[in-house]
């Protein structure tokens, strides 16, 4: 497996195996990978003869008061679980390998950023369009790898493809959890014993309302108050927001009467955690 750093570096390979007839799969990552990430590496071997997993905590993703700095860390561990998991390259560049001093151009996005996410942290989105669309130029793939677990992120990717007309083929996996529920996440380090236990309301609160639209109930209010109550149960939580809105807009929507994605971001002590189920009628 290939270690590289530089964007020209791992551009000369890309071109490489391109000039041999080699497809290529993309797997961008922030690192401190687990099983969700592997899950990811796993469906691009799969499917590409070669696989890139760039490694690389974006900081124009991050509003300063975030957790930039304290983001967990580990590449020693990141590249074991890529070997294993047969990836061709690793890309890990730094902030000044992938922003010049005078970095001067983003890719913003209206509508599909402007909920959910996109509220709560409004430049995150912009910072997520911006980066994916460098990796996208630097790796050249065929097709990336995007898990459900960042619902929102995902439409907006599939809607960047879309509007600017990218050679990319938008692969989306489904949301890997621990044994008693809590899906997986890089930030679930954050969290304390206490904290960890209290989490399983996210997860409980997912299940209940997927529960509950599986059994015929259309009333997405009825269904998001039943969420909102599991996720109260614990004195450790406060809600961000627990949304339901249409899949492919990410436009608020209470019936179901098309396909949606349910939606919720949760404090757990200082740790802001995500979960989703989409539900198509
Ligand atoms: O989902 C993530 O880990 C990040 O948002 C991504 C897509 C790698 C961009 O930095």
């Amino acid at each position: 497996m290939i270690i590289e750093n530089t964007v020209e570096g791992v551009k000369r390979q890309v071109k490489a195996w391109k000039s041999e007839g080699l497809s290529i799969g993309l797997v961008p990552t922030m690192g401190y990978l687990h099983e969700g990430h592997k899950s990811l590496i796993d469906r691009a071997v799969s499917e590409n003869d070669r696989v890139v997993v760039s490694v690389f905590v974006n900081p124009i993703q991050f509003a300063p008061t975030e957790d930039l700095e304290s983001y967990p860390r580990d590449f020693d561990a990141d590249c074991r679980l890529c070997e294993d998991a047969k990836a061709s390259l690793v890309f890990h560049p730094d902030a000044d390998e992938m922003y010049d001093g005078d970095f001067s151009t983003f890719v913003d996005m209206d509508n599909v950023t402007k909920e959910l996410c996109g509220k709560s942290r409004p430049t995150h989105f912009r910072g997520v369009c911006t980066v994916v669309n460098k990796l996208f130029n630097i790796a050249m793939p065929d097709r990336a790898y995007f898990g459900q677990k960042d619902a929102q992120q995902l439409a907006v990717i599939r809607r960047m493809v879309r509007d600017l007309n990218m050679n990319v083929e938008i692969v989306g996996c489904p949301i890997i959890r621990e044994a008693d529920g809590l899906a997986k996440s890089s930030r679930n380090t954050y969290l304390s014993d206490e904290e960890r236990k209290a989490a399983l309301v996210l997860s409980k609160a997912i299940f209940k309302g997927k529960e509950m639209l599986e059994s015929g109930i259309s009333d997405g209010e009825e269904v998001l108050e039943q969420m909102k109550e599991i996720i109260l149960s614990s004195p450790l939580a406060k809600i961000d927001y627990v949304e339901m809105v249409k899949w492919d807009s990410i436009e608020i929507h209470h019936t179901v009467d098309c396909p949606v994605l349910v939606a919720i971001a949760v404090y757990i002590g200082r740790t802001r955690l995500i979960d989703n189920f989409i539900f198509e009628v």
